[in-house]
């Protein structure tokens, strides 16, 4: 049995149940889990784990590291059964986040590009297990992933034993798919040769001593849909600003007319936005990203975008049954890398990305919170924004200009939080327009975010602050005693709307 799955014969005796795999884990471990963006996640052993907490009553609390957020509820799971101490490196489950904000889970908010590489440097203590889907396992032993990369192989070969969860609703044609190249121990470390997206510099599966693969469970669940909404009006909007911009760009000569390679955030927004380059006049498109949602294999099924390089597949219901059973169509544009590979400061800083990702909101400085609601309450966590953001050729942050139905303004005088700093933004877009801010002082930068980006219900009020700030002068004119009176007003009345005006 599954001896097209399992071709090393050796690790036969190994398959098991999942009960039984779980009982691998001990209370107090740390555990590195496959999983980025709802795709290649484990799906049986942590839900047993969720299970043995629940029914069983000996305590069990673990440290919990994945690549990004899980699907499957296994988070909400994992929460509910107070399995979680510590979580990280980013999350997307309500249920997890209220434990986060009530201060119940640790969590740990990092750049993509950096959990591996703490690990390696024994900055986050030893990992005891991990845990990483796979499509088949190679007759000498290798591990092939599925729909992601990750952390998966960092994982499994820092860490002490691994458990392998074989999917069989996961395509044997997955094979191939992935180029996994690990970092040498610094300062040694040679440079990353990736000079062009789709250059291959690894190995096709995640390569461990066998004898390391302490239990084989056998699964066959896909993997959760995205949950992005289709593009509306204004996600239109932000997406004809944006390649009215590029072709501005292009026509005075500052951008190839081939594009340098997309990074697109996760989410409605960026996926959104991302597929409004299918009305563009840009030919032979290509992505040097994370996460490769449906408006990649949209672009690519209509001749736009040639060559896409991520470290996940996370696609709605129907894309996924589609572009799995049709993967011999795509096998030529596609690669999965490890995320410290795709996020990798010097590959994205070589290639001279474009790297497009979502406010929650950005002040008319241009500095951009994508992380806290009302500067304290975690959404998600930074993910790879700040690995693009920091080194791309052109940092661009889009966001609606208003959220819940007008009562909050995305554009504010000072955000509370700070994730993108003004020195790493180089355009900020709404549906109300774009604002170039690249080359600018603060004072342009200010003038020019609330004219074009600014929802006409709040324009006065940010040219009202602005104006009283730089009579206190500064080379960042603020009034500190007001800079946060927007939220203080939402907070009191619903709205950051004073009673006076609306939307
Ligand atoms: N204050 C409070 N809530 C806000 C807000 C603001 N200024 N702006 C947006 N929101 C809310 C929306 O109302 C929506 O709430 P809902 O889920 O209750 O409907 C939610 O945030 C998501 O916003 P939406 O406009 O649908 O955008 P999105 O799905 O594109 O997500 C982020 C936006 C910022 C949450 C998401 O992109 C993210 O987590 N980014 C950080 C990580 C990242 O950028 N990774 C990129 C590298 S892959």
């Amino acid at each position: 049995m599954y001896e097209d799955r399992i071709r090393c014969a050796a690790l036969h005796p190994k398959i098991t149940t999942a009960a039984e795999a779980a009982r691998l884990v001990r209370n107090g471990m740390r555990i590195g889990a496959s999983g980025f963006t709802r795709a290649g996640d484990t799906k049986a052993v942590p839900i047993e784990l969720a299970r043995r907490a629940r029914e069983e009553n000996e305590p069990l609390r673990i440290t919990l590291m994945t690549g990004a957020s899980l699907g499957h509820d296994i988070d909400r799971m994992l929460t509910e059964a107070g399995v979680l101490e510590r979580r990280l490196p980013f999350q997307a489950d309500p249920t997890l986040r209220r434990a986060i904000n009530s201060g119940e889970v640790m969590f740990v908010d990092q750049h993509l590009s950096e959990t591996v590489e703490m690990l390696r440097a024994n900055l986050l203590g030893k990992l005891d297990l991990a845990i990483i889907e796979a499509a088949a396992i190679t007759e000498t032993g290798g591990i092939v992933p599925t729909t992601s990369v990750g952390n998966s192989a960092s994982f499994a070969i820092l860490a002490e034993k691994v458990i392998v969860e074989i999917n069989l609703s996961q395509p044997l044609a997955l094979e191939g798919l992935h180029d996994i190249w690990i970092p040498g121990r610094r300062p040694q470390r040679e440079p990353l040769p990736i000079v062009h997206v789709q250059d291959r510099i690894g190995t096709p599966t995640i390569e461990i001593p066998p004898e390391k693969i302490a239990a084989i469970v056998i699964t066959n669940e896909p993997d959760s849909p995205s949950t992005v909404l289709p593009a509306d009006e204004e996600t239109a909007r932000i997406a004809g600003h944006l390649i009215e911009f590029l072709m501005h760009e292009v026509k005075h000569g500052r951008m190839p007319a081939k594009l340098p390679p997309l990074q697109a955030g996760i989410g409605t927004i960026a996926n959104a936005v991302l597929s409004g380059f299918a009305h563009s006049p840009f030919e032979a498109l290509t992505m040097y990203s994370e996460v490769l949602q449906d408006s990649t294999f949209d672009l690519i099924d209509a001749g736009k975008m040639v060559f896409a390089s991520g470290s996940s597949i996370t696609l709605s219901g129907p894309r996924q049954t589609q572009v799995l059973a049709e993967l011999d169509r795509y096998r030529d544009k596609l690669v999965l890398r490890p995320q410290e590979v795709s996020n990798h400061p010097e590959v994205i800083r070589r290639l001279g990305l474009i790297a497009l990702n979502t406010a929650l909101e950005c002040d008319i400085y241009g500095n951009v919170n994508s992380t806290h609601v009302g500067g304290t309450h975690m959404m998600n966590g930074i993910g790879g924004s700040g690995d693009f953001a920091r080194n791309a050729a052109c940092a661009i942050f889009a966001t609606k200009s208003v959220a819940k139905d007008g009562r909050i303004s995305s554009i504010v005088p000072m955000v509370p939080h700070v994730d993108h700093n003004e020195h790493d933004v180089d355009v900020i877009v709404t549906e109300q327009g774009l604002a170039d801010l690249r080359g600018l002082a603060p004072r342009e930068r200010a003038t020019l975010i609330v004219e074009r980006c600014t929802h006409p219900s709040y324009r006065d009020l940010l040219r009202d602050y602005y104006r009283d700030a730089l009579k206190l002068g500064g080379q960042t004119p603020h009034d500190l005693g007001r800079a946060f009176e927007m939220y203080t007003r939402y907070k009191e009345t619903g709205s950051m709307i004073p009673r006076s005006n609306t939307v």
